[in-house]
């Protein structure tokens, strides 16, 4: 186990984390890791079944039956200044830290929210649950919370039921609580997939302001490189359960290494440049069950090489925290 740098607040390390089903094994994610430093916007980028949900879940031990966290270190510095293992810890200790140091915001805010509790309930319950403030207390610091996430009438909202809240607001509440105990670490999956374009540009601007008054990291979990280009500092791109390259957000825009990132770029409106005309990424996700060795996306790579399919990629370091995983890179 090697230790944390300075202002650094978590360090995972080769995580792997498979499911268990009827029709197979599902590699969902293979030796993964991620560094968050303080302050800094992580972005987690690729499509839809590359393993980002199950990654970041993993990080604090969220992965119930049948699956099952195989291996891997997650280093984290708590706030007293200990850095501990989360994967280590007994389950009752990671859920001290979970929604206190570490918390997470999810991609739909109604199911994160119990019908049958108010927005002020929500706060409430997490702020007393993790450091013992009376309700009432709580309720006031529910309102200040609400007013922090830019809900207007805070005095009002926090009476309001779920069902009285846009999606827009429902979001803001859900965040409210996430930010409610001064989190070192805010974990944010997909969190505007489900809103409409405008309440999502709010919510992203939202994120970043709160990243620097709470002076949290934020690792922000996105299948859409446009949020990525517009929040982050860093990024790592998954696929096939793996981490295919990291740089930072520069880098990733104007020298993409691994072919798939170069791909999933030309799908998508690149903000840095004016590109006429968006294309599609040819094939689909590769099935992650009973994955075979090789690098995953050599079905769908234009530069595959024989290699490719048949041992797992090298890690190639290009300097200036650009690496990329693709044997196209490896020194020979
Ligand atoms: N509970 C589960 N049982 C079986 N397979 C799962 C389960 N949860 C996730 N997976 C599989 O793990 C892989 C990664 O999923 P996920 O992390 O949700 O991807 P992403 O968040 O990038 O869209 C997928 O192949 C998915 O089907
Ligand atoms: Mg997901």
């Amino acid at each position: 186990m090697s230790a944390l740098e300075d202002r650094q607040v978590l360090s995972a390390r080769g995580v792997t984390v498979r499911f268990y089903t009827y029709a197979g094994v599902v590699h969902a994610v293979t030796d993964a890791y991620l560094d968050v430093y303080e302050g800094e916007s992580v972005a987690l980028v690729g499509e839809t079944g590359s393993g980002k949900s199950v990654f970041t879940k993993a990080l604090t031990g969220l992965i119930d039956p049948p699956g099952r966290i195989e291996s891997g270190s997650v280093l984290f510095r708590r706030r007293d200044g200990r850095v501990v293992d989360l994967l280590k810890l007994s389950p009752e200790e990671v859920r001290e830290i979970r929604g206190d140091e570490i918390s997470y915001v999810f991609q739909d805010p109604s199911s994160a929210l119990d019908p049958l509790y108010t927005a002020g309930d929500h706060i409430a319950e997490t702020i007393t649950e993790h450091r013992g403030v009376p309700k009432g207390d709580a309720l006031r610091e529910a309102v200040s919370l609400l007013r922090d996430v830019m809900i207007p009438n805070p005095e009002v909202r926090v009476k309001n039921y779920p069902h009285e809240l846009s999606g827009g607001m429902r979001q803001r509440v859900v965040i409210a609580t996430a930010i409610a105990n001064k989190p070192r670490l805010l974990i944010a999956d997909e969190p505007t997939t489900n809103l409409d374009v405008t309440v999502q540009a709010q919510i992203l601007d939202l994120l970043k302001d709160l990243r620097s008054k709470y002076g949290m990291s934020l690792l922000l979990i996105t299948h859409n490189l446009g949020v990525v280009a517009e929040t982050a500092d860093r990024v790592y791109v998954m696929y096939g359960g793996r981490i295919a390259e990291t740089a930072d957000v520069y880098t990733v825009f104007e020298s993409p290494a691994h072919p798939y990132t170069q791909l999933l770029l030309r799908s998508v409106p690149n903000p840095l440049k004016k590109i006429e005309r968006l294309e599609s990424i040819p094939g689909t996700v590769p099935n992650l069950i009973d994955m075979k060795p090789g690098c995953p996306f050599a079905p769908r790579c234009p530069f595959a090489m024989e290699v490719c399919s048949r041992e797992d990629p090298p890690r190639v370091d290009l300097g200036g925290g650009h690496v990329v995983h693709c044997w196209l890179h490896a020194k020979r």
